[in-house]
């Protein structure tokens, strides 16, 4: 991945414009966001620690924790809320046995909250790994879970 990071630094005027895209290449290699990789893209990026660790933190699409192999991110926001995110999230409680911030045990999904995903037309919405699911309903989550093992 360094060299996708290195063409990515090349697109901006400072090395550190490019430290979403180079948290974005080391997560898909990675699975999930370490304290190694975190200082690794510190050095590269002329960065300290602490800056990277921020943005990794405050953007919802980077894990700073272990996640299973298909993280599902359930917007909550206004939108998805109104036309029945809640039902959403506890019907998938229900049916992978997890609380909100939890990993089923067989590793398979972690189920996450997540702010506006810019799909709010879909109400409710959610991300299965990068895929956009809309028009969730009770009844066909568990259809769209079947996608993915
Ligand atoms: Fe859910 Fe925008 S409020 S996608």
């Amino acid at each position: 991945i360094l060299h996708k990071i290195e063409s990515e630094i090349q697109k901006y005027p400072s090395p550190r414009a490019a430290v979403k895209s180079a948290l974005r290449y080391a997560q898909e290699e990675a699975g999930w966001i370490t304290e190694d990789i975190i200082n690794g893209v510190a050095q590269i990026l002329e960065m300290k620690p602490i800056e990277v660790y921020e943005v990794a933190s405050f953007y919802d699409m980077f894990y700073t924790k272990p996640v299973g192999r298909h993280p599902i991110r359930v917007c909550t926001n206004v939108s998805c809320l109104l036309r029945g995110s809640k039902k959403i999230m506890s019907s998938l409680c229900k049916h992978l046995d997890v609380g909100v911030g939890e990993t089923t045990s067989d590793d398979r999904f972690t189920l996450l909250e997540a702010e506006c995903l810019g799909a709010c037309g879909g109400a409710p919405m959610m991300i299965v790994d990068n895929d956009y699911h809309e028009n969730l309903t009770p009844e066909n989550i568990a259809l769209i879970l079947e996608l993915y093992s």
